[in-house]
């Protein structure tokens, strides 16, 4: 069929397998261009089909020839429905990694839940022995507690007081003035129920206790910090009390983990658009600014940039994981380069509906969000009828 983007909101309900298809293909030609990285060689992806996830699991694969098991929440396709994009990515993925002779299978399903930790456990036993890398990618509106059987639902609230601020709809362009309600009732303890670190250490106790984990092993989980713009939404806000709790937890793994000598590392990457970040009022106009000044400085990166940089130079060096003081990995070092912060805040204070397309990059926004969904890719032919039946080589 002819596909083509339909928007319900700041979501888009189709996606693109062939755009999707050439995303991959161009973060894999980009990781090989950096060269190889003595890196991990058995690697765990948990929420691998998209964003940060999926650029870990391409570095790993062909950054340093590792095999990886991909775990993730993607929704299939059917005769006249296309699947979420992290399908179509997934595919792509493995076709490309199979045909260079290196392992790659995936897993789809709640990896929140016992049922999926057990098949992926069963996996790594049955085929790598053990694994010497995990990375942490979940982003995820709700949780099914596996033990509880409640389902938490994540907030993306202020705490204390209302926050009234500026926002855009990057659809339209319009710049606006949002007041969003502070966080109440279990809004806080919902949200690092999804979003904090428990069901991380979760993973690593099971993988611990059933003897998965190679000597050495090492996790990653991803963070944001950011601008003082955005703090009461984000990092003062409920999610950033399930960010604190997901750093807090990296210490409590790597305590977990002394008698293998593992290591578990939070990384502070940099805001990026991706389907979890448009939902965030604020952060698009945050992002479309940001853009315009890390573009101009030539230091803007995608998730690709971001996550070879961090393998090349934070984690696997040779020599020690430098971190700041609170014993985070910073990625976000250019995006938080206080000459960049201080033209960003001078735009915010001028951004208006009518300037934004010109003082802002509300193109680049919008490329990148169609982008996600395998829209909008240079040199794919939309106007060709394409299938939108593609299996995951490892599913069917
Ligand atoms: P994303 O939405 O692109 O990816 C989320 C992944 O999680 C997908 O692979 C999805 O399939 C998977 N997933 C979601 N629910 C699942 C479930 N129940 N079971 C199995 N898989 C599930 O998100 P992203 O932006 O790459 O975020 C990944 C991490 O990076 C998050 O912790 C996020 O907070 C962090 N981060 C994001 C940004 C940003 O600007 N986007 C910046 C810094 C840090
Ligand atoms: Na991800």
């Amino acid at each position: 069929m002819i596909i083509e983007p339909r928007m319900r909101g700041f979501i888009c309900t189709t996606s693109h397998p062939k755009g999707c298809e050439q995303n991959v293909k161009n973060q894999i030609e980009y990781i090989k261009s950096k060269g190889a990285i003595e890196g991990a060689k058995k690697v765990l992806v948990i929420g691998a089909s998209t964003g940060f996830g999926l650029a870990s699991r391409i570095t790993s694969a062909f950054g340093s020839n590792a095999a990886t098991i991909g775990v993730f929440f993607e929704k299939a396709p059917s005769e006249g429905k296309t699947a979420s994009p992290g399908w179509y990515n997934s595919a792509a993925f493995e076709h490309e990694a199979h045909n260079a002779g290196l392992y790659a299978k995936s897993i789809n399903g709640d990896a929140f839940s016992n049922e999926i930790k057990q098949q992926t456990l069963d996996l790594i036993k049955a085929d790598l022995g053990q694994v010497d890398l995990i990375i942490y990618s979940l982003a995820s509106p709700v949780r099914m507690h596996p033990v509880t059987g409640v389902l938490h639902r994540s907030t993306l609230k202020p705490i204390g007081s209302t926050f009234t601020n500026k926002t855009v709809d990057f659809h339209s362009g319009k710049v606006s003035e949002i007041s969003i309600e502070p966080c109440s009732g279990d809004d806080i303890e919902n949200t690092v129920a999804v979003m904090g670190g428990e069901d991380w250490a979760m993973w690593i106790d099971a993988l611990k206790a059933q003897n998965l984990l190679a000597p050495g092993a090492t996790t990653v989980a991803y963070s944001y910090i950011g601008p003082s713009l955005t703090e009461a939404v984000y990092r003062k806000g409920t999610i950033g009390r399930a960010k604190d709790h997901l750093e807090a937890t990296a210490f409590a793994i790597t305590d977990s983990l002394a008698a293998i000598d593992g290591k578990a590392f939070v990384s502070v990457n940099k805001a990026l658009v991706t389907q979890a970040s448009s939902a965030i009022p604020v952060i698009p106009l945050y992002i479309s600014l940001l853009y315009r000044i890390m573009k101009e400085e030539g230091i803007h990166e995608g998730c690709i940039e971001q996550i070879q940089r961090l393998y090349q130079e934070r984690l696997f060096t040779g020599n020690e994981v430098p971190v700041d003081e609170k014993g985070r990995i910073r990625i976000d070092d250019l995006e938080m380069r206080p000459d960049v912060q201080e033209k960003v805040a001078k735009l915010w204070v001028e951004a208006v509906t009518e300037n934004l397309a010109e003082i802002g990059d509300l193109e680049g926004y919008r490329k990148d969000f169609y982008n996600l969904f395998g829209f909008d890719v240079d040199g794919v032919d939309y106007k060709a009828e394409t299938n939108e039946v593609v299996n995951i080589e490892s599913i069917g």
